[in-house]
């Protein structure tokens, strides 16, 4: 048997530990050859397969390595015409590969369908630091990025307290705010602006000023999706041959700029960006992602294919990819955590 595995769209911390528990699986449980496909989806579309062995050598010693030895790619699109899907399946095809362990996001997901809606045997494994996938209730390397954000608000804190100023900071995770949610709970954000609740300007300058006038300084927590009530996103930029082409970012400046004219203090913003999915993985990512790679490789042996591993009320198992495409498992309105912040007296930005 011969498997391979790529790893497709944003890097994350945890993908090496998927690498290396999908390779040792399979080589314990089934003596199967497994080749590593490099840069994503581009190391199987282009005029050669770039790929590389798999062995219990090469993938020992990278459980705790962030972003992933194979490299990766958010713009190749073996999908985007007829003749990339058909090369990218010639060499499969030539490679001999019996099922393809697709690592990623929403849009590798996607591309993973349609190649197995094509004939290759493919197993899913979700990833992303904004643990926005359907049928995934918490992906590998989302603790990480909780953690990095978190360690951020708390140091913002003591200088926000020193100046008397408000500080925004900007979290990732697109169109979901769980990282924003979480990290803005763990760090003690006074306020937290998520994309699933619409902010008003003037509650989050009333929270500003009244926290003036007794802890001095203010900390906010905004999700990269959020938006002010009747306003827009803010889009950093747009790649327009990446398969997810919107790049979110800068909504920390943007409520600076609109804050500032309420408000006596300075307002200041910090952009967290990608210091978020780099480094090593906390100890739950690594765990979480050595389960992921495990269960990948018993849905390869049993011939379980065009599914993605799943995690469900603490248990794994697996979905279909056809249910996975559609969607973004955003935060719901009625989720406890929201209840929480707003009964401990933490803004939301609602009037
Ligand atoms: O999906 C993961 C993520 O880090 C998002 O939180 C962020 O909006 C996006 O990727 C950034 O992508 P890129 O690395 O292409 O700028």
């Amino acid at each position: 048997m011969r498997i391979g595995i790529l790893t497709g769209g944003g890097d994350c911390p945890g993908l090496n530990a998927v690498i290396r528990a999908v390779t040792k699986s399979l080589l314990r449980q089934c003596g199967a050859e497994v080749i590593g496909i490099e840069d994503g989806f581009a190391g199987l579309m282009g005029e050669a397969p770039r790929i590389r062995p798999l062995d219990w050598a090469n993938v020992s010693g990278i459980l705790m390595r962030g972003g992933t030895i194979l490299g990766t790619s958010n713009r190749a699109n073996p999908l985007r015409s007829e003749a990339d899907t058909e090369r990218t399946l010639a060499h499969a095809r030539a490679l001999g590969l019996q099922a393809l362990v697709a690592i990623g996001g929403d849009g590798t997901m996607a591309i993973a369908h349609g190649l197995a809606q094509r004939g290759l045997p493919v197993v899913g494994v979700p990833k992303t630091i904004d643990n926005d996938i359907v049928g995934c209730e918490r992906s590998f390397g989302f603790d990480t990025a909780v953690a990095i954000a978190t360690e951020a608000i708390e140091r913002l804190q003591t200088t926000a307290e020193s100046h008397s100023r408000v500080m925004i900071v900007e979290t990732m995770g697109r169109y979901a705010g769980w990282i924003a949610l979480e990290a803005g709970i763990a760090g003690a954000a006074d306020v937290i602006l998520l994309p699933e609740i619409d902010y008003d300007i003037e509650a989050v300058a009333a929270v500003c000023r009244e926290r003036a006038q007794r802890q001095r300084y203010t900390l906010i927590c905004i999700g990269e999706g959020a938006k002010p009530v009747g306003g827009q996103q803010t889009v950093q930029a747009w790649l327009h041959d990446s398969p997810d082409p919107v790049r979110l970012g800068g909504v920390a400046h943007a409520l600076r700029a609109a804050l500032q004219p309420w408000l006596t203090c300075e307002v200041r913003a910090t952009v967290l960006g990608h210091v978020q999915r780099g480094g090593s993985p906390t100890p739950f990512d690594r765990v979480l992602a050595t389960q992921f790679g495990n269960e990948a490789a018993l849905l390869v042996m049993r011939g379980d294919f065009n599914r993605m591993v799943t995690l469900h009320e603490g248990r794994l198992g697996s979905m279909a990819l056809a249910d996975v495409v559609h969607g973004t498992r955003t935060v719901p309105l009625d989720h406890p955590l929201l209840r929480t912040a707003r009964q401990i007296g933490v803004s939301l930005g609602e009037p």
